[in-house]
């Protein structure tokens, strides 16, 4: 045989993948079980309401007794934790997202509930202001149309502190507002949850056009413009860094990269940056929507693919995956393979 064909013995890499078992060994670190998911609800102000919603097929809006009925099987199979969106239909949304963190606000009323009934579930909270404004933006502006960032992170402190107090173990904050971790824990600690309540940072969130169907099952599409004045370009990879070091230095518990397949980079980076932080990704609304869809039409085994998916969101550094597949997830691996 001619020496170009002859592969050099340490070049044989066959020898290290022939067996299940040794290809499980090859990558470890990105085993996933129950622990490695968060699963996004939303939650309405009817209490028996289940709300399909068209653009998330098999996804619903729930209210709080049907939601009981919802997770009670999925925490027999090993759900860990949920990230709760309220979505408001008869209370008012006005300039000062009043009813994100008023009693008759439908996370605030389910808290106490969902922890009576799941003990061991741990609740986390999105904090945002758009699903309670009436423009439908993220934070409060100025008489010049300008962003009010330092009202828009005084309310959002405020609204993540009655979620803390209603119960939330963790409150995540997704507005984008500057300077939203520090007015957030220094709230928490003021009121002597600085220790009992962890707040997870939507980081690297960018302005995405993969949160479409979100927006529908939140009701929170801006009334006018867009986001980008507060969520990352798709190219601003300085800024997610920065972003990351901002929040860090704030004392951000957790952080998050979100939309994910299309940013993994970024949660390598971050990962790389700050190990010693447990780094989330969202696989967002638009991703979820997009794979089920591809596997309706035969592009790939929906299992299959999303096993893939997963294994590669791990490699890319993620510990924890936020995803509307959570439930599917589950059912697989309580069965049989
Ligand atoms: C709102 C918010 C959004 C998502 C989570 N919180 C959308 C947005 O910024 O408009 C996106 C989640 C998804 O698409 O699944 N602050
Ligand atoms: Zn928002």
């Amino acid at each position: 045989m001619s020496d170009e064909f002859v592969v050099r013995n340490e070049n044989i890499l066959h020898s290290g993948m022939f067996h299940p078992t040794l290809r499980t060994w090859q990558g470890l670190q990105c085993n996933i079980g129950p622990e490695n998911f968060m699963y996004p609800v939303f939650i309405v102000e009817e209490n028996n309401a289940i709300q399909p919603i068209d653009s998330m097929p098999g996804i619903s809006r729930f209210g709080v007794d049907s939601l009981k009925q919802h997770l009670q099987p999925l925490i027999a199979k090993g759900l860990k934790s949920i990230l709760l969106f309220g979505v408001i239909n008869t209370l008012t949304k006005d300039d000062n997202a009043t009813h994100a963190d008023s009693p008759q606000n439908p996370v605030i009323k389910a808290l106490p509930k969902l922890l009576e009934w799941f003990p061991d579930l741990i609740i986390a909270c999105d904090v945002c202001l758009c699903p309670y404004t009436s423009h439908g933006h993220c934070g409060m502006f100025n008489n010049d149309g300008s962003l009010d960032n330092t009202s828009s992170i005084r309310r959002i402190s405020k609204i993540a502190l009655n979620y803390a107090k209603a119960g939330a173990h963790i409150v995540a904050p997704s507005d984008m507002m500057d300077g939203r971790i520090g007015a957030i824990k220094t709230e928490l600690v003021n009121n002597g949850l600085g220790n009992k309540v962890a707040v997870l940072s939507y980081t690297a969130k960018f302005a995405s056009n993969f949160y479409g169907p979100f927006r529908d099952a939140a009701k929170s599409k801006p009334a006018y413009g867009d986001r980008k004045c507060y969520q990352l370009p798709a190219g601003g990879a300085g800024l997610a860094l920065r972003a990351a070091e901002r929040d860090v230095s704030e004392g951000a518990d957790m952080l998050m990269v979100k939309p994910v397949m299309i940013y993994m980079d970024l949660v390598r980076q971050i990962k790389d940056k700050y190990p010693e932080r447990p780094m989330f990704v969202y696989q967002v609304s638009g991703e979820y929507s997009m794979i089920y869809n591809a596997s309706v039409k035969g592009t790939f085994d929906l299992r299959l693919g999303l096993m893939e998916i997963f294994s590669s969101l791990r490699r890319a550094g993620a510990d924890v995956i936020i995803s509307y597949f959570t439930p599917l997830v589950l059912h697989w691996m309580s069965q049989p393979k």
